[in-house]
């Protein structure tokens, strides 16, 4: 019998839970645990959470109930992630069954957890970014996929008026270059070849180099671009006033650098723009659009949008769409404004659901149709893919084109982690069909 205990971890929200998550699965490995995906066998497990709109936050808790009520009994129940941060000892009333509840600034203190029983640490959301990446660094990446995430920068300083990150994770932090060089090299031992720098503000990027002089964003993706073995860098989540003339015109001459952009707006509307505390206009916008395309003619551009923030009239939302239409995204995330405990606009009078959600589906059926009109225009066309799974059908595999489009092709499992050539010969809302070329 295997007596092996198992650990199961999920995780809600953003790429940089999923890299928090991870590093989890690394700590839980040297203490000689096994991952499981079956939560009712596991051992331990973890909720690595998400705080940004309510309806994460409740996910939460309806999870823990779940995993409560059906899990095994001698099981430990851990909440790691954003929703530890900003709820705190609040869980263990709420959820009197969970063991540990640890902050992301924090969750290097697994370590000690699994080290041995310890009461004291019951809720832990210190903000400790240093003590975190340093820790974390002793524990063997886990890695088997070609691709990784590497968190750069954690926090954010900027306090837009609807968001949760700056008290979640704290107040911006950079690692320092050879400390990130150092990571990257040990993903390469493990077969990675391309690399999405990660940070709720990557671009404000600023962290020492070995002499300790302070370099941004741009001098970061140059130094790694000289490592041989990675292929591919893309960075996420970047804000516009960070996003520095260095740093377009990379994107022009750094042949590894992605051909997209992450460049959240949130809002087409100045009014609503200030309102939201977004420091940069739709004009700075549009200017910092027409660079990258002056740089690099066809890169591709996704964003994030908010709906019915409290104060958007009718003007403000067809500024909005006037935007989209403008820009046009490759693809976009847009969400309805959910008011958030704590943060300025929460206070503000709210809008009507019944507005919002009409404003959301005008929105999204325009976005939907830009992502089939970008996805159409690769029809019979090629594109670099790098191959990373098995796909949905049986005798297919999967993986991103340099666009970040899903691309899946018939093909036999010992190509996955090549980047290989494809035609497109099919293409659906969200993905895009193709053969390889020979
Ligand atoms: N750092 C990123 C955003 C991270 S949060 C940036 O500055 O763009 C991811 C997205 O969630 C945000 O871009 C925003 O569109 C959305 N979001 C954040 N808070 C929200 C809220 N209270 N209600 C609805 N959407 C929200
Ligand atoms: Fe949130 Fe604004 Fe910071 Fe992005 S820049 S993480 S939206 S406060
Ligand atoms: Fe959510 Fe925290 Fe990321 S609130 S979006 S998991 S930084």
């Amino acid at each position: 019998m295997n007596n092996t205990k198992s650990f199961f971890i999920k995780s809600f929200g953003c790429q940089m839970n999923v890299y928090d998550s991870d590093k989890m699965k690394d700590i839980f490995i040297s203490h000689g645990l096994s991952p499981t995906d079956d939560y009712q066998a596991a051992d331990y497990i973890v909720l690595n959470t998400c705080h940004i709109r309510e309806k994460a936050t409740e996910k939460t808790y309806s999870d823990l109930g779940r995993v409560h009520k059906k899990g095994k009994t001698d099981h430990k129940i851990i909440v790691a992630g954003c929703v530890a941060q900003a709820e705190g000892d609040l869980i263990q009333l709420r959820a009197p069954y969970v063991d540990l509840v640890l902050g992301p600034q924090s969750l290097q203190l697994l370590d000690t957890y699994l080290s041995g029983p310890n009461p004291h640490l019951k809720t832990i959301t210190e903000f400790d970014a240093i003590d975190k990446f340093d820790t974390l660094k002793r524990f063997k990446t886990n890695n088997h996929s070609k691709s990784s995430f590497v968190t750069i920068q954690e926090g954010c300083d900027k306090f837009c008026t609807f968001c949760v990150v700056p008290y979640t994770r704290g107040s911006e932090y950079s690692r320092s270059i050879p400390e990130i060089i150092e990571e990257i090299k040990k993903l390469i031992d493990q077969g990675v070849i391309e690399v999405t720098l990660l940070g709720q503000n990557v671009n404000a990027y600023h962290g020492p180099d070995e002499t300790g002089k302070e370099r941004g964003l741009s001098y970061l993706i140059n130094k790694i671009s000289e490592l041989d073995s990675i292929k591919r860098i893309a960075y996420s989540t970047s804000h516009p006033n960070n996003m520095t003339d260095d740093l377009i015109e990379l994107h022009g001459n750094n042949t590894k650098l992605m051909s997209c952009l992450h460049l959240p707006v949130q809002s087409g509307s100045n009014k609503i723009l200030k309102l939201m505390n977004r420091k940069h206009t739709r004009e700075l916008y549009f200017e910092i659009i027409e660079k990258l395309r002056k740089h690099k003619t066809n890169i591709a551009l996704s964003s994030d949008f908010i709906v019915g923030f409290p104060g958007e009239d009718e003007k403000d939302f067809t500024d909005t769409i006037d935007l989209i239409n403008q820009v046009g995204f490759m693809n976009s995330f847009s969400f309805k404004y959910s008011p958030r405990p704590g943060t300025p606009a929460a206070d503000k009078k709210q809008l009507p659901l019944k507005v919002q959600e009409d404003r959301l589906k005008i929105m999204q059926t325009l976005l939907n149709q830009q992502e089939i009109d970008f996805n159409k225009k690769f029809l019979s066309k090629r594109v670099e893919v790098l191959i990373s799974s098995s796909g949905k059908y049986k005798g297919q595999v999967k993986g991103k084109s340099e666009f970040n489009q899903s691309v899946a092709i018939p093909g036999n499992p010992n190509i996955i982690g090549n980047i290989v050539s494809v035609q497109i010969t099919d293409i659906s809302v969200h993905s895009l069909i193709g053969k390889a070329e020979i």
